[in-house]
């Protein structure tokens, strides 16, 4: 059964003000979630304040600021700063989104920074990722054939390589499945819609010879038929994709193929 209030150990509470703003400089407040296994005690929501004339315009810059002049002990993870690598995702001025292309510039007033939603934390701004990439195993997410394989490369049409726009470029970095409702109450089962965009982007792969395996396998009241197009994930994804867009095929290849 769904349980729809917070068990009362999990409530944030008011954090600790680390530092005032001084004189000089534009200064701009944060309110970050904090909690660590460490300590047994309640989230809290940390307030610091960032001076923007001395850090870059996204808020990654910010964070990284805030951890290199104020609080070492902010865990976030971070890799590429670019929108490449799909590691800062965070939950920022209430939209999962990439903490190294949002704009301090985008948001107004004090700037709430939380992890992604309904995913266990493993401390701060670090979510527990596991379970969403074993999601991604489950697809097998490589090239399958049994053709022989050719004596230089696996040719495709420009036609066929066109189909692949719009899927290839998601970089897992969890934005939509962390927005979707149904992702939220049936995780454990529902594959949600980063897997479900991998999955489609393999079925759709002309090269590829296990569509049938695929398809199978995604043959399930939970796996696939749990997206309810509310479209939150595409409205979500940081990289401009729409994971609903590609369920909608996958489910109309289910329908295509019994006929
Ligand atoms: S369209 Fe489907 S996958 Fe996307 S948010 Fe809605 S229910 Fe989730
Ligand atoms: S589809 Fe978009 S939001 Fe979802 S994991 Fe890929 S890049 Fe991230
Ligand atoms: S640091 Fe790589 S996507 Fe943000």
């Amino acid at each position: 059964m769904v349980q729809l209030t917070l068990p009362n150990n999990s409530k944030p509470k008011r954090g600790k003000v680390w530092n005032k703003p001084e004189k000089e400089g534009t200064w701009r407040q944060f309110h970050i979630y904090r909690w660590s296994p460490e300590d047994d005690s309640n989230p809290t929501i940390d307030t610091y304040f960032v001076n923007t004339d001395d850090c870059g315009p996204m808020v990654l810059d910010a964070i990284i600021w805030i951890k290199n002049t104020i609080d070492p002990t902010l865990t976030f993870r971070r890799s590429c700063r670019e929108g490449i690598c799909g590691s800062c995702s965070m939950n920022i001025d209430g939209t999962n989104t990439l903490a190294c292309t949002k704009g301090l510039d985008e948001i107004k007033g004090p700037v709430k920074i939380y992890p992604l939603p309904h995913m266990d934390v493993v401390k701060d701004l670090v979510p527990d990722l596991n379970h969403f990439y074993a999601q991604h195993r489950s697809i097998e997410p490589w090239l399958q054939t049994t053709t022989p394989e050719p004596q230089k490369e696996w040719k495709q049409s420009r036609q066929d390589r066109d189909k692949l726009d719009g899927l290839y470029e998601c970089i897992l970095c969890a934005c939509c499945s962390t927005s979707c409702p149904s992702y939220w109450w049936n995780s454990d089962r529902y594959l949600g819609p980063a897997a479900l965009l991998q999955a489609y982007r393999w079925v759709a792969d002309s090269r590829d010879e296990a569509t049938g395996e695929r398809l199978d396998n995604l043959e399930d009241p939970f796996r696939l038929y749990r997206c309810h197009t509310i479209m939150n994930c595409a409205k979500a994804c940081p990289k401009g994709l729409s994971p609903a867009k590609a369920i909608a095929e996958l489910k109309k290849k289910m329908v295509e193929r019994k006929y």
